[in-house]
């Protein structure tokens, strides 16, 4: 069942599910023997990360940083700043960062810029879903599950106004949830 306020669905729950699978079985065979931390980023990569966690036959750790861009409901403004730090250090550890969404590229740009002063021993990138056209900066997304065109998106994980984090698909929303909350 999908949502009345769904435009589209972009990727149905079976899609996600068939391409978080993939990233895991890479991760999991690139991570072997390693000691590996999770560190996903709040609060859009929880869902994601839940299940990309479930999915890995290797061992490893989460935590969570937290970061937030100034800007509209649906357009990044291009500040970033660090809302919650690890809990941990990082030092000598093999990290993955876990996005859900690389859009302009600052926010990972931002974390990047942060986490690798700390000295892990690696530091990759994994992210559900890109926007390549929306790009403004070079960030290295070693593990990606799919592109997608220039649109704002919501569902697994993703939020309008901290809405549809929930639903187990990606997809729009139609013009008139925008309009009738005066977001946008
Ligand atoms: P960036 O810094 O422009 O790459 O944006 C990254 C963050 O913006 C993501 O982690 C999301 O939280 C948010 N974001 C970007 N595009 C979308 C979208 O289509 N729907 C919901 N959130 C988005």
């Amino acid at each position: 069942m999908v949502l009345a306020e769904i435009e589209t669905v972009l990727l149905d729950e079976a899609r996600v599910q068939v391409g978080v699978a993939e990233l895991a079985r890479r991760i999991s065979e690139d991570y072997q023997g390693r000691d590996l931390l999770l560190v996903g980023v709040l609060k859009g990569a929880v869902v994601f990360m839940a299940d990309l966690s479930r999915a890995l036959t290797v061992p490893h750790e989460v935590d969570f940083i937290a970061t937030s861009s100034y800007g509209s409901a649906t357009e990044t403004s291009g500040v970033v700043r660090l809302l919650k730090d690890l809990d941990r250090e990082i030092e000598g550890r093999h990290v993955v960062l876990v996005e859900d969404i690389v859009d302009s590229g600052l926010t990972l740009d931002y974390l990047l810029a942060t986490l690798r002063p700390r000295r892990p021993a690696s530091l990759e990138v994994c992210a559900l879903l890109q926007k390549p056209d929306e790009l403004r900066v070079e960030v290295p997304v070693r593990y990606k599950a799919f592109d997608i065109p220039s649109v704002f998106v919501v569902g697994y994980g993703l939020d309008y106004a901290e809405r549809y984090r929930n639903l187990p698909y990606v997809g729009t929303l139609r013009r008139e949830v925008y309009e009738r909350s005066g977001g946008g």
